[in-house]
């Protein structure tokens, strides 16, 4: 194809050749998708990162209600002082909003504007948030970018990033998405001093996840720095944001599209999901439901010989120094191992018959094993005190 001068407009020539017979016609299409993640110190610093990519273009920010009165106003102000049309779009705050309804009541109200396919999606709040607003941008005029501006830890540390969007149906949890990557994430931790100790604690719980599956750099860093991130120190808090965007992005990079089920990533989520699945998404956030499932794994490869008890040991520690649950006695309704293995015998039914654990031999260093059976499984859970 060659492109000419534009004199009148560009003129396109192409020579496409017909294929032989014999040659098998095939679709192709590729492409490199890069995002910077800046972490930002206030609401000033968010603003000067995101005034690039949105100049001369018109804004639709999606929150809930609560981010919206405490972020938003500044935020439009800021915008509008920029020269973008800016559209607010708020649904309730809380998991029930990552719903089909709510994308197409989203999508009902970016279609009723002038929003067009180079303007940008906001999505401001925390994981809920960027997984409906990202899934909302994914799908509009077959995707358009959008910018996750992430205010709660766990969303910095971990749903902001890798462009996994998706609402929740009532069969399971995230059945409804896509990949779509953000065009840029802005993480500013000031954000975070309005967030409640226990949704600290959450976040620190995936951060430690990270640090035990992949970086013994950062299960340094945690060690060191848990009580003053607990506590509202900023600078702590933004290199604990910092490390674990850098952890994710690798990861992420390395299997975009999840070809590869065998993730290390999933630590502490194979008996999380169950746990949160029993206790009803409700009395207990993600980050703590991960956290037990860390302890329960943990105990698992101790019990092969895999982990170090006083790794074992330290992790318990650590967890339970962040206010985190890591026994029965910690969960806030009562639960019965039978129940968390009904669940997870659920799992293994939709997954072919297998269920995969990742069992930490050491700090950066895991064993992905499909043949943990339901004895070894309840073993850990009495372990637990389960
Ligand atoms: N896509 C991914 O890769 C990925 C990864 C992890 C989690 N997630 C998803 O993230 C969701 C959980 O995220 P979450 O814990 O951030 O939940 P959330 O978005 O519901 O936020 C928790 C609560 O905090 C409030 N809030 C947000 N920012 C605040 C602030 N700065 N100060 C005070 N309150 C604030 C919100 O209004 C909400 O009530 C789940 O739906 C989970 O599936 C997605
Ligand atoms: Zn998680």
């Amino acid at each position: 194809m060659t492109i000419t001068a534009p004199e009148q407009g560009h003129r396109i020539r192409d020579r496409i050749p017909l294929p032989s017979p014999a040659l098998q016609v095939e679709g192709r299409a590729s492409r490199s998708d890069r995002y910077a993640v800046h972490i930002t110190r206030s609401p000033e610093e968010t603003l000067e990162r995101l005034a690039p990519l949105v100049h001369g273009r018109g804004v639709a920010i999606i929150t809930d209600e609560v981010v919206e009165s405490l972020f938003a106003p500044r935020l439009i102000g800021g915008l509008r002082a920029l020269g973008c049309d800016v559209l607010v779009h708020a649904v309730p705050a809380g998991e029930a909003s990552k719903s089909l309804e709510q994308a197409i009541r989203l999508w009902g109200r970016l279609a009723r504007s002038t929003l067009a396919r180079r303007d940008v999606v906001v999505a401001l709040g925390g994981g809920v948030i960027a997984d409906l607003g990202g899934w909302v941008a994914s799908a509009y005029m077959r995707g358009i970018p959008y910018v996750n501006l992430p205010t709660t830890l766990l969303a910095q540390v971990d749903g902001a990033l890798g462009g996994k969007v998706a609402v929740n149906h009532p069969v399971a949890k995230n059945l409804l998405g896509a990949f779509h990557q953000p065009v840029a994430v802005i993480s500013d931790v000031s954000c975070l001093r309005s967030l409640e100790r226990r949704h600290v604690a959450a976040g620190l719980a995936e951060c430690i996840k990270k640090a035990v599956i992949a970086s013994p750099d950062y299960w340094c860093l945690i060690r060191r720095d848990a009580a003053p991130i607990l506590a509202g120190d900023e600078g702590a808090r933004e290199r604990l944001v910092r490390g674990a965007s850098a952890i994710k992005t690798v990861l992420i990079e390395r299997d975009p599209y999840e070809a590869d089920l065998r993730r290390p990533l999933n630590f502490g989520h194979t008996i999380g999901h169950p746990l949160e699945t029993v206790t009803g998404y409700g009395p207990m956030l993600h980050g703590e439901a991960v956290a037990f499932g860390m302890v329960a794994e943990s105990r698992v490869a101790a019990g092969r010989g895999l982990l170090p008890a006083a790794l074992l040991e330290e992790l318990i520690e650590l967890l339970r120094g962040c206010g985190l649950p890591t026994c029965g006695a910690d969960l806030p309704v009562p639960v019965a191992a039978d129940d968390i293995v009904a669940a997870m015998e659920k799992i293994r039914l939709i997954r072919a018959g297998s269920l995969r654990y990742v069992l930490p031999a050491a700090i950066g260093e895991t064993v992905i094993a499909d043949d943990v059976g339901e004895e070894e499984t309840r073993r850990a859970l009495a372990a637990c005190g389960l």
